[in-house]
């Protein structure tokens, strides 16, 4: 360790989950699934339903359509891809309505997650291409899936008034957290001065700049686990969003179980959503992942299934489970369109 042995939390945290071969996205452990009895941790959306993967499909197919009526390609770039579920769902569904598909793109930072990819998508392997580098220019449409809230995160802790940066320091017992003062600061001011532990998200932001960059013509539609700052940043929420995942319990100690565990913190949309305006992405829509998946058909898809598939279906919009809490925004550039998931429930005002 540089810096007297002490190393901030965001670099803890991407060696955690992406130091190559060790980290928990990098290693062989199956991390995404069902059931603890599988040795999974959690579930995503798309690997509840594939009803998921079907809706934004729709969604999926407007947006290429419009696309190349707008002179562009229809391609679609996936971020994080975990398993390769949603691509799957997307890849099927898009034929099944016939929606043609110039190509598929992956962008994926684990070597281990991309070889399952391969594995699970090997009926579309002539569709597919696994790519290193973001293209000059990108056309099309891009989504990712619990991509951005698994993006390191620094913590920012206020103590007796003083604002410090949480870092961790190696000990004879194990790691410990210290905190060092710090001229970081939230992006909005904290009413009181109670103690105050929360996150800023640096990674997340630049993410957005670099797409900004490189999309010319396209919408980008993210789903991630956050709130508009506001939310983030109320006095109440005083211990922060920082969570881990093992064996499908959650905590909020990341300094242990290092490698064995998901480690994830919510996304300030706000602050993701200004970073992409500032660098010419248009934020044009934000909801809820109900209202998104209700407003591109999810009910008559479900119409005809079984009842344990109709419960997971349930799952993907209850306000208890995912359907509040999980949220889809949209970004776009050289389109104006209205889009499907969109449609009604737009809360872009909350931002
Ligand atoms: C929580 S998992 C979600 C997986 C999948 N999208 C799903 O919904 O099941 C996060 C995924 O994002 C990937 N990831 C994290 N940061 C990334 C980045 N900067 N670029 C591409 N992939 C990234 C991880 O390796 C992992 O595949």
């Amino acid at each position: 360790m540089q810096r007297g042995g002490w190393l901030p939390f965001d670099e803890f945290m991407q060696a955690a989950l992406y130091a190559p071969g060790l980290g928990y996205y990098a290693n062989a452990l199956p991390k995404l699934g069902g059931m603890p009895a599988s040795g999974s941790d959690f579930i995503t959306a798309p690997e509840l339903s594939p009803l998921f993967g079907q809706c934004i499909a729709q969604q999926l197919a407007q947006v290429l359509d419009a696309v190349e009526a707008a002179g562009g390609s229809r391609c679609v770039y996936e971020f994080g891809a975990g398993n390769g579920t949603l691509a799957l769902q997307l890849c099927e569904h898009l034929a099944h309505i016939s929606c043609r598909l110039e190509r598929y793109f992956i962008i994926e930072i684990s070597s281990e997650l991309r070889m399952r990819q391969q594995e699970k998508l090997k009926a579309f392997a002539d569709r597919i291409t696994w790519l290193d580098a973001l293209p000059a220019q990108m056309q099309g449409a891009v989504i990712g899936n619990e991509v951005l809230d698994a993006m390191p995160v620094k913590l920012l802790q206020r103590k007796q008034g003083l604002w410090h940066e949480r870092g961790v320091v190696m000990q004879e017992s194990g790691f410990a957290w210290e905190d060092r003062l710090t001229d970081l600061r939230p992006p909005c001011e904290i009413a009181g001065n109670h103690d105050y532990l929360t996150e800023i998200h640096p990674q997340p932001e630049a993410f957005m700049r670099t797409l900004a960059e490189h999309l010319s013509l396209g919408v980008a539609v993210f789903i991630d686990y956050g709130f508009p700052e506001a939310e983030y940043y109320h006095p109440q929420r005083h211990m922060g969003t920082l969570m881990t995942h093992h064996l499908h319990t959650s905590s909020t100690d990341p300094l242990v179980r290092i490698g064995e565990q998901d480690i994830t913190a919510h996304v300030n949309f706000t602050a993701c959503a200004l970073a992409a305006q500032d660098a010419g992405l248009e934020v044009m829509g934000y909801c809820t992942q109900g209202r998104f998946l209700l407003n591109c058909g999810l009910l008559s898809k479900a119409e005809h299934l079984a009842q344990i598939p109709r419960a997971s279906v349930a799952k993907l919009i209850n306000e208890h489970e995912m359907g509040e809490l999980s949220r889809f925004w949209r970004l776009a550039k050289g389109l104006d369109l209205e889009i499907l998931g969109f449609t009604q429930g737009d809360r872009s005002h909350t931002l």
